[in-house]
């Protein structure tokens, strides 16, 4: 497995767990080091345990020496980073840096599988150039990743759909046989060519992304007309064809994947001559929603915010990860900031990673009320579940002012009127 990412390392960690050998590459040293002394980089529920046991029973190794890795496997998965280049394509310098590395040490009927986000025509491009360095048909496999951070090792163990591209059936028959342990319960493999599989993976999200920016704008309008996004919401979602999933409005999508796979298949289809113009307005929407929280803060404090101090919970692009890769949260900060707030934050796991970032120019809260303590205004970012039921007195005692911006939509309006806030979330109304 080259790249120990969110990907490499729950693909590693989970496919050692089913009785594989494992060995995991990866050139970030300190990375490395780290994981063989049981330190892991991530934080993703129930992954410390199972990579701390795969590795002590021998089955999960991790290096930096490609010679220790690829010699003698039977597939070499690559999961290295595919982000967003200067021109809004996907940057894949590590990834053919990867295909490099592999010709001069791959078996001869090992399999390559891509299962970094890779725009279509990448693994057929990735056969060529094997072809041009060993001088063979080098067997290459399409194999996107659809886990979700924060749920990674769940998604990775019961997967909704395992979506293989190859062009040959001896190589599917590979793939399905190291897939089965996780497809017991009748949850389908599906195979198909190349194009059809790395398309699969970027129609996927840019679905997902469309369906965000597509409540969001409608939970802008419900505001401006005296609507409740989530009684609309009630009521589109038991249409089945609607559905409840991914509707929640909130301060925009944000991580590693959405911004980049949007980006991504804009170009793709650029390249063909097309202009995508759904994708092109997803990511526009997407870009303001990340707004929307500043603006608020500004209708209720004024455009200078310098002597006043704002309070920030979640940072993390979404729960239950330590990932703040594209956060809206810190797009809000940037902006409190450059108006001269002081700002709190508190974030139950990614505070490391943002301090990284900001050092000293932030305050950070060991605990959410701490960030909260003598602030003039509270922001919700992201919606943990340890910021859904605070102790609302003790909170509105600790403010300096008990006005709450909640990106999240945790709580109903009406309650917290009652409770003695000013309260504002996205596209929730009074009239309910
Ligand atoms: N994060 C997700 O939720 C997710 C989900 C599905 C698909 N993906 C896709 O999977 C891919 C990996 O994403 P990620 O979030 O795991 O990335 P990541 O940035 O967390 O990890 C990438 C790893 O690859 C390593 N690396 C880079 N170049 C290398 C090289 N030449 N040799 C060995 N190691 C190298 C880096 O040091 C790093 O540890 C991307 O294409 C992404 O779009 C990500």
């Amino acid at each position: 497995m080259i790249g120990t990412g969110y990907v490499g390392l729950v693909t590693g960690t989970c496919f050692a767990e089913s009785g594989n050998q494992v060995t995991c590459l990866d050139i970030d040293e300190e990375k490395v080091a780290g994981l063989n002394d049981g330190v892991i980089p991530i934080y993703e529920p129930g992954l410390t345990e199972l990579v701390k046991r795969n590795h002590a029973a021998g089955r999960l190794k991790f290096t930096t020496h490609p010679d220790g890795a690829i010699p003698d496997a039977k597939c070499v998965f690559i999961g290295v980073g595919t982000p967003q280049g200067d021109d809004g394509r996907a940057n894949l310098s590590a990834l053919f840096g990867c295909v490099e590395t592999i010709a001069s040490r791959i078996k001869e009927d090992a399999i390559v599988v891509i299962k970094s986000t890779v725009p279509v025509g990448t693994n057929r491009k990735v056969a060529a150039k094997l072809k041009e360095l060993t001088g063979r048909d080098v067997d290459v496999a399409s194999n996107p990743e659809f886990l979700k951070e924060g749920a990674a090792v769940d998604d990775f163990t019961k997967p909704d759909r395992v979506v293989v591209g190859t062009v040959r059936d001896e190589v599917t028959e590979v793939l399905h046989e190291l897939y089965r342990p996780f497809l017991r319960t009748e949850r389908p493999f599906l195979s198909m060519g190349w194009e059809s599989a790395e398309m699969t993976k970027y129609v996927a999200n840019c679905l997902l992304a469309t369906k965000i920016s597509f409540i969001n704008e409608m939970a802008n309008l419900c505001e401006r007309v005296g609507a409740d996004v989530n009684s609309v919401r009630r009521g589109i979602g038991h249409d089945q064809r609607i559905g409840f999933s991914f509707l929640f409005p909130g301060v925009g999508y944000g991580g590693s994947c959405f911004p980049k796979d949007v980006r991504a298949l804009m170009a793709v289809a650029e390249d063909t001559g097309m202009t995508s113009r759904i994708l092109a307005a997803v990511d526009e929407v997407n870009d303001a929603q990340k707004t929307v929280l500043f603006e608020k803060v500004k209708a209720q404090l004024g455009e200078k915010l310098s002597g006043k101090t704002i309070g920030v919970w979640g940072l993390a692009f979404k729960p239950r990860t330590d990932d703040i890769r594209e956060a809206p949260a810190l797009v809000l900060i940037d902006s409190l900031l450059k108006a001269g707030a002081t700002v709190q934050v508190h974030d139950p796991v990614a505070e490391a990673n943002v301090k990284a970032i900001y050092g000293d120019k932030l305050i950070y809260g060991e605990h959410h009320y701490d960030a909260a303590r003598d602030a003039d205004l509270l922001c919700i970012c992201t919606e943990w579940n340890e910021f859904r039921n605070p102790d609302f007195d003790y909170l509105k005692h600790a403010m300096a002012a008990p006005v709450i911006l909640d990106g999240r939509n945790l709580f109903d309006p009406a309650e917290m009127a009652e409770r003695g806030f000013t309260y504002e979330g996205i596209g929730l109304s009074a009239n309910g």
